[in-house]
């Protein structure tokens, strides 16, 4: 996230929605690009991958690093790239290494989309966050946010959190087990950038106030065997405990979900989190249109 600014960020929704309104079979004739996944996913690798192949592009690549020269020859991750940075106009790379979208952008010269690295960042899903709020609320200042569940590992928060310093008084609410709990390092980041965070203790707290409420899942397969064992869905969002929250309140979820939202919910008018998921779509051909296309009317951004 720390390679965009405010103006960036804005550029994004705005050509997400362009794209969203207009498809554009042609956009990425001829481009190639290379998808390779080192860890498991869904929804970011085929939205990402959907994304290409609605635009009229090829994708190369991989959904299992363990098939990979790095895996069974020792290749390093450096060398990779370099040789798939000569076969590809951009490269996605989720890894399970904090820091190994940034390692790979020093060893190529294409664009390198970090599609998740570890526990650190997960800044096309933040777009897509932001792409989903904007679209209900017009608006990213003065928000009253509420992010709940695993915060420590959950890349997804720290990615939008971070996202959100660009935006003025934007108010966020931490909900987590003690133990899983906003990074001491990101939360003094985000209060260095003037945002005001506070930490709730219940669910029923957060609801009456929040404009929206992130929720995630415990994120088990990065505990280590130093942690206590992980909590099971220590806060549970109901029918009855959504009663408390306003009408316009938006329930997002970056997925998987597991036992923190009842399925009961998904037909309330709050919940969003398939409409978020169905945004990353747009918002990934925006990400890939700009990092690869000199396309006049995406590059002139709003306004123009
Ligand atoms: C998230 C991820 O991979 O970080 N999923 C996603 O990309 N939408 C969230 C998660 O795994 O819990």
């Amino acid at each position: 996230m720390a390679d965009l600014d405010r103006n960036d960020i804005e550029h994004v929704l705005w050509a997400a929605g362009v794209l969203k309104d207009t498809p554009r079979p042609e956009l990425l004739k001829n481009q190639v690009v290379a998808s390779c996944f080192f860890e498991a996913s869904t929804r970011t690798r085929l939205s990402f991958e959907a994304a290409v192949h609605r635009l009229g592009g090829a994708i190369v690549g991989f959904a299992d690093g363990n098939q990979t020269s790095m895996a069974n020859k020792g290749e390093s991750l450096a060398d990779s790239i370099k040789v798939i940075g000569s076969y590809a106009h951009a490269l996605i790379l989720r890894h399970p290494a904090a820091g190994a979208a940034r390692l790979a952008s020093e060893h190529t010269d294409i664009p390198v989309l970090n599609a998740g690295d570890g526990a650190n960042e997960h800044p096309t899903q933040a777009l897509t966050d932001l792409f989903t709020i904007h679209e209900h609320r017009g608006s990213l200042d003065e928000l009253r946010l509420a992010v709940c569940g695993d915060l420590r590992y959950s890349r997804t928060v720290h990615s939008l959190a971070r996202s959100l310093c660009f935006f003025r008084k934007v108010r966020l609410t931490c909900l987590a087990p003690p133990a899983l709990s906003l990074p001491a390092d990101l939360r003094a980041e985000l209060e260095n950038a003037g945002m005001s965070v506070h930490e709730a203790n219940s669910l029923e707290d957060v609801l009456t106030d929040a404009e929206v409420l992130y929720m995630t899942r415990i994120q088990r397969e990065r505990f280590t065997h130093k942690d206590a064992a992980p909590p099971t869905a220590p806060f549970q969002l109901t029918p009855a405990a959504l009663h408390t929250a306003g009408p316009r309140m938006q329930v997002l979820h970056p997925l998987p979900r597991q036992e923190e939202i009842r399925p009961e919910i998904d037909t309330d008018p709050r919940a969003w989190y398939f409409q978020q998921a169905a945004n990353g779509l747009w918002v990934r051909q925006a990400l890939l249109a700009l990092a690869i296309t000199r396309d006049p009317q995406l590059h002139g951004g709003p306004g123009h």
